[in-house]
């Protein structure tokens, strides 16, 4: 069974509310930073847990945080990314939701080492019950002294503040969502200048993850060197898992980094197998940004070796045989599910979430989804799966932002593990139509 550090009393009846989530030894990690701790020692800590933004990109914190200058007199901004919004991703959602209180914990002793005196939350819009569990947990911070001038008799100031979003998943890119906050039209900015050194109203900002953020609380509880005990490689403590498809048990899971895929897929105390008996056709580990895995390349690597949840292990053999573990969104299908139309699904969401600012994203996204619809529909041609490779060619790396990095990877790797199944689709448009896949589903989960 997993060690948790993170979801480890969320089955505790009344947790959201601060009297529990206290007595249950919350906001232990603000008293140790606050009263004997200076905001480089918590910054070390961090450094050595090895933790890595939870976000999707994987940047190891500690170092993100040293990006910014030392404490000038300018005002300096920590945000809360809670905008949360690629398909297959839900953890941010329910840490927030069963216990407010961590992500305060931790938003006030990263905070502290940034030397940031007001932070925010910024969350997506849709999840607008989760602001209002929020606000009151913040309220309730503030009432129990965590929050506000002089915290603990400290000296440090902090102010929170939580605001939702108007339901755009470009907002989550960090420069749109400083410019959303700015109270602007959400779209990437240009890099460099990066939030460190510009960032919130052209202050020194640093922008993460909820999960990222949450995960300073063990780290400075236990201490970094702890904390990177558990793990493999540069994937160091836990990493929540969104689980979902057709498996048995979809849900949200915290995993010690490095337990085989397999474990994960299969084990009783995570997804607990396929649904129904039915074979495993593909996996999409880490939120629909990242590459598929045909089934062969689940559970083993090319090279034979098992496959770990870890972001080196997911990743491994590049995108010609790997994928990554990104937000950690991760979506199984089994036999009977249809790759073209999956990916076109995941396509019509890129297009319609593209800003609109780079050419290559703005019109290569209303392509793929328009050429992904007429090959799914039964009116596509042979020359239709060359033309979509090439468009998400055309994409990958010519934007402002990853949004169309996003948008292509899928669909290059849909083609390249199953072609077979679009070419299917092209002669038996009635067959695919009906999702009689009989043959081709024989041959993919069996190639030659
Ligand atoms: C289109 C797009 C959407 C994103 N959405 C989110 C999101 O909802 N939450 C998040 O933490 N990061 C998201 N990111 C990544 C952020 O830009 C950023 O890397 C992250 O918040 C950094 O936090 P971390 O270092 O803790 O991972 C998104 C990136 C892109 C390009």
């Amino acid at each position: 069974m997993s060690r948790k550090l993170l979801l480890q009393n969320d089955h505790i009846e009344g947790i959201q509310s601060y009297d529990v989530y206290r007595k249950n030894g919350g906001y232990q990690s603000v008293e140790k930073a606050l009263k004997q701790m200076s905001p480089e020692a918590v910054l070390e800590e961090v450094k050595k847990s090895g933790l890595r933004g939870r976000g999707g990109a994987g940047f190891p914190t500690g170092m993100k945080w040293s990006f910014l200058a030392k404490p000038d007199g300018v005002p300096r901004h920590l945000l809360c990314n809670a905008d949360e919004s690629e398909p297959g991703t839900f953890k941010d959602r329910y840490l927030m939701e069963k216990i407010p209180h961590l992500l305060i914990e931790g938003m006030i002793l990263s905070s502290f080492a940034l030397g940031a005196n007001s932070s925010y939350i910024y969350i997506r819009g849709e999840y607008m019950f989760v602001l209002r569990i929020l606000e009151k947990a913040i309220q309730e911070a503030y009432n129990n002294g965590w929050l506000g001038k002089n915290i603990l008799g400290s000296g440090y100031d902090l102010d929170l503040v939580v605001t939702p979003g108007a339901g755009a998943y470009i907002c989550g890119e960090e420069t749109a969502l400083i410019e959303s906050l700015e109270g602007n039209r959400g779209n990437p900015r240009m890099k460099p200048p990066f939030p460190a050194v510009k960032g919130l109203w052209q202050r020194p900002t640093v922008v993460n993850n909820v999960e990222t953020i949450a995960a300073v609380v063990p780290i400075i509880n236990h201490g970094g060197e702890a904390y990177a005990s558990i793990g493999i490689d540069r994937s160091t403590g836990t990493k929540l898992i969104s689980a979902s498809g057709n498996i048995n048990k979809p849900g949200v899971y915290e995993i010690e980094m490095g337990i085989t895929v397999e474990e994960f897929i299969y084990g009783d105390q995570y997804c607990g197998g396929i649904k129904n008996g039915k074979k495993i056709k593909a996996c999409v580990p880490g939120g629909s940004s990242v590459p598929i895995l045909p089934h062969y390349l689940i559970c083993k690597t090319a090279s034979g070796a098992d496959r770990l949840m870890t972001y080196e292990s997911l990743a491994d053999g590049g995108f010609a045989t790997g994928s990554m573990l990104g937000s950690g969104g991760f979506i199984v299908y089994d036999e009977d599910q249809c790759i073209v139309r999956n990916t076109w699904n995941f396509a019509r969401f890129y297009h319609h979430e593209s800003c609109g600012q780079c050419s290559p994203c703005r019109e290569g996204t209303g392509w793929m989804e328009k050429v992904l619809h007429r090959i799914e529909n039964g009116h596509g041609k042979m020359s239709d799966i060359d033309l979509l490779w090439e468009i998400q060619s055309k994409i990958e790396g010519n934007t402002i932002c990853p949004l169309g990095d996003a948008a292509a990877w899928p669909v290059a790797a849909a083609i390249r593990h199953f072609r077979e199944e679009f070419e299917w689709h092209v002669n038996e448009p009635v067959l695919s139509q009906t999702r009689n896949f009989g043959l081709v589903t024989e041959k993919i989960l069996n190639p030659a």
